[in-house]
């Protein structure tokens, strides 16, 4: 959704008028968001209005962005980090304003990297984003009791059959057979009748939010951003590719009497990328 995201920048940019701008991408990945902010008439002529804090897990991020746009003259500061957490030395600054994206998910480079998180492709379950956490996909399915994966199916997945494949899973372990590749889950996922793309998505997306606390990750970046939003001209940007993330979005701005609107991709854009089918544009402001 690059297109509506150019545009809501632009919308804050004419806002701050003479005021800096400072544009927050918590989710960097390989620039796409930035670089298209970045490559503005309104940045190129003013680089000394604006500035970039650029965040992601994964640091290959920054690599791929100075390959896609010159940084040169741009005021630009990398934080390898976890958006949950504000970033340092990043602090709201009352005559400045500030445009913050978190585009949630995954990057096309991390679904075919072979740590598990595609069905389509053989690989272990890993799905750490962050290879420092101490607990994989595959150690999940080891270790957690019928209960709590129903929970993980059930709630993140939205899977009908979550208590079944829990106990499936939890059976098969019983006997010395435990899911380590998603060549396994697939075949756990088939036996059960949810072989289909869309059930085995949704197996896979469960054991994503659970492996990298996706949902309070997002809630702790609404909190913190928020704060942000203050001066009344910034904005909070969320893209988001499932009714679970929207509803905690959703949530937030009516708790905290934020307004908030919401962007679906266009049909031309459906076609030309299928992955955004499942996209909104949620823009977060206070009046
Ligand atoms: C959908 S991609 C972003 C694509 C980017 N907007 C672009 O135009 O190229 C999501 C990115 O967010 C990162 N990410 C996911 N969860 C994160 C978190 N909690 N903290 C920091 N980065 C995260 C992933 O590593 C991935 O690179």
């Amino acid at each position: 959704m690059v297109g509506e995201v150019l545009k809501s920048f632009q919308k804050v940019s004419s806002h701050a008028g003479d005021k800096y701008l400072v544009v927050v991408d918590t989710t960097l990945g390989s620039g796409g968001h930035t670089a298209a902010i970045m490559s503005t008439k309104v940045v190129a002529n003013n680089k000394n209005r604006h500035s970039f804090e650029l965040l992601d897990l994964d640091e290959r991020a920054i690599d791929l962005l100075k390959d896609r746009v010159e940084l040169a003259g741009l005021k630009v500061r990398f934080h390898k980090q976890n958006f949950r957490i504000q970033p340092s030395g990043l602090n709201y600054e009352p005559e400045k304003n500030y445009f913050i994206l978190a585009d949630l998910g995954l990057s096309q480079n991390q679904l075919d990297t072979g740590l598990g998180f595609s069905f389509k492709t053989d690989a272990p379950l890993d799905m750490r984003l962050d290879q420092q956490l101490a607990v994989t996909a595959a150690d999940l399915l080891k270790l957690l009791p019928v209960r709590q994966l129903t929970k993980i199916f059930g709630e993140y997945g939205q899977l009908s059959q979550a208590e079944d494949l829990a106990k499936l899973i939890v059976h098969r372990r019983n006997t010395g057979f435990y899911i380590a590749t998603t060549a396994q889950l697939n075949e756990v996922l088939k036996s059960l009748k949810l072989g289909t793309p869309k059930h085995m998505a949704k197996a896979y997306q469960a054991l994503r939010i659970a492996v990298n606390s996706e949902l309070d990750n997002l809630s702790q970046l609404l909190e913190w951003s928020q704060e942000f939003l203050t001066s009344g001209k910034s904005m909070l940007a969320v893209i988001t590719f499932h009714s679970i993330e929207q509803s905690i979005v959703v949530r937030f701005c009516k708790s905290k009497g934020l307004k908030l609107g919401i962007i679906k991709p266009s049909a031309a854009e459906v076609i030309s990328n299928p992955r955004s089918r499942s996209a909104i544009l949620n823009l977060v402001t206070k009046n």
